[in-house]
């Protein structure tokens, strides 16, 4: 059945994959977003001109602009992917992550909660609310230590983590205070077409073919639970028609890596699809920089419940998906023309002005 979907944060990278994959799928969508540096209206380009897709630009802390949204869009869920993601930036300064992800998520809840509290009975029990978070809420595991479930105490140990970690009480205590039919996942690192480029995966992939370094943070051997997003997507369907209310769910892709094997599959998909001219591999400008502040170790997230529940599991095989994921950005240069904006260069100076100074380590293989 078609449903009204308000989307908030549909133009960054995992919400505009949500809305095509709903659009196509029959839902109608309006997506609320305030493009910060990572929301780009070329990411939804392939819906822009549908009939079932509208766009506000507005923050889920404007609470005339939600109840607005609200009032005539009468969504059927709410699926909240609105949040500033990037943990370098918040080292950096933390205060755009309290204002969006906490204050802003509170906001929007009580805006919902007010709009939600005037439906018909009938009506406000089919009400969702979902928000997206990550398994960054729950810290830093050890190599041998068992994956997340939903049952691992939180324990968030950046300022990004920490103010989604923030968002996810609020949220639950807008179902155990007030009844709002709310759900949460907490998901793994996603990789796919349109990532802002700041993170790992496309900031490696557009770096080595600029001829720039591969700054790889410490020594590389921090790992992460690698998803496709698009698997996160389906994931996320799937808790919204399914899912209790009041629940969390975990959603991983059962693919741990570390950051130097992640580099290491890079560079050698760009050296046999793209090679350099001298001959030599992308590999020689990878550089060993200083580590991140507070580093986790390792993210694995346990899927079982989200598989028992709901039926779900991950589809799209690693070494595939990568690769289609590294082709996207070598076909894409006009996307990448318009994201790679004056702020993108500011940020890359920002993070990365230290190469020459740091010390690089020798290179593992
Ligand atoms: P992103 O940075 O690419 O996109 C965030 C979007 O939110 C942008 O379009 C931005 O303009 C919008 N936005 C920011 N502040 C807003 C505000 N105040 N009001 C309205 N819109 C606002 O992020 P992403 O990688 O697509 O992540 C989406 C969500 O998924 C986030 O909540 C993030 O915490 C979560 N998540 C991300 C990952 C990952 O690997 N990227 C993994 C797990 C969970
Ligand atoms: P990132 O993509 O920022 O995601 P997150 O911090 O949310 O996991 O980083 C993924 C991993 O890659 C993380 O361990 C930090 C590391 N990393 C680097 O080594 N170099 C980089 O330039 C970036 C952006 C990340």
């Amino acid at each position: 059945m078609s449903r009204n979907l308000l989307v908030t944060g549909g133009a960054g990278f995992i919400g505009s994959c949500f809305v095509s994959r709903q659009i196509t799928a029959g839902d109608r969508v309006l997506v609320l977003d305030n493009l910060t540096y990572a929301g780009h209206l070329v990411n939804l380009e392939q819906v822009l001109h549908s009939a079932d897709f509208s766009f506000v630009h507005g923050d889920i802390g404007d609470a005339e602009v939600v109840a607005r949204c609200l009032k005539e869009f009468h969504p059927d869920a709410i699926v909240n992917f609105a949040a500033e993601s990037h943990v370098d930036r918040s080292i950096h300064s933390a205060e755009d992550f309290v204002r969006t992800n906490v204050l802003g998520t509170e906001q929007l809840l009580r805006t919902t909660k007010d709009w939600w509290q005037g439906l018909k009975p009938e009506v406000r029990k089919d009400f969702r609310f979902l928000h997206i978070s990550t398994d960054e809420v729950y810290g830093s595991l050890d190599k041998n230590s068992a994956p997340f479930t939903e049952n691992s105490s939180y324990a968030p140990n950046s300022p990004y983590s920490a103010s989604k970690a923030s968002s996810d009480f609020f949220v639950r205590s807008y179902f155990k205070t007030y009844g709002l039919p709310t759900l949460i996942s907490n998901c793994s690192n996603n990789y796919g077409p349109r990532q802002y480029p700041e993170k790992l995966i496309p900031l490696m992939v557009l770096n080595a073919v600029s001829n720039k370094p591969l700054p790889i943070y410490g020594t590389g051997l921090n790992i992460r639970d690698w998803i496709y997003v698009e698997d996160h997507c389906a994931a996320l369907d799937l808790i919204l028609s399914g899912g209790r209310i009041g629940e969390a769910y975990n959603i991983g892709g059962e693919c741990e890596k570390s950051n130097l094997e992640i580099v290491q599959s890079i560079y050698k998909i760009l050296d046999e699809v793209k090679p350099k001219s001298d001959g030599t591999s992308y590999g020689t400008q990878i550089k060993f920089v200083a580590d991140r502040p507070g580093h986790d170790f390792r993210y694995a997230i346990d899927s079982a419940k989200i598989k028992k529940e709901l039926g779900w599991r991950p589809r799209h095989c690693f070494s595939d998906a990568l690769r289609k994921t590294v082709l996207w950005y070598l076909d894409n240069s006009e996307w990448t023309r318009q994201i790679m904006d004056e702020d993108y260069r500011k940020w890359l100076h920002q993070q990365y002005q230290d190469f020459d100074s740091s010390k690089p380590l020798e290179q593992k293989d």
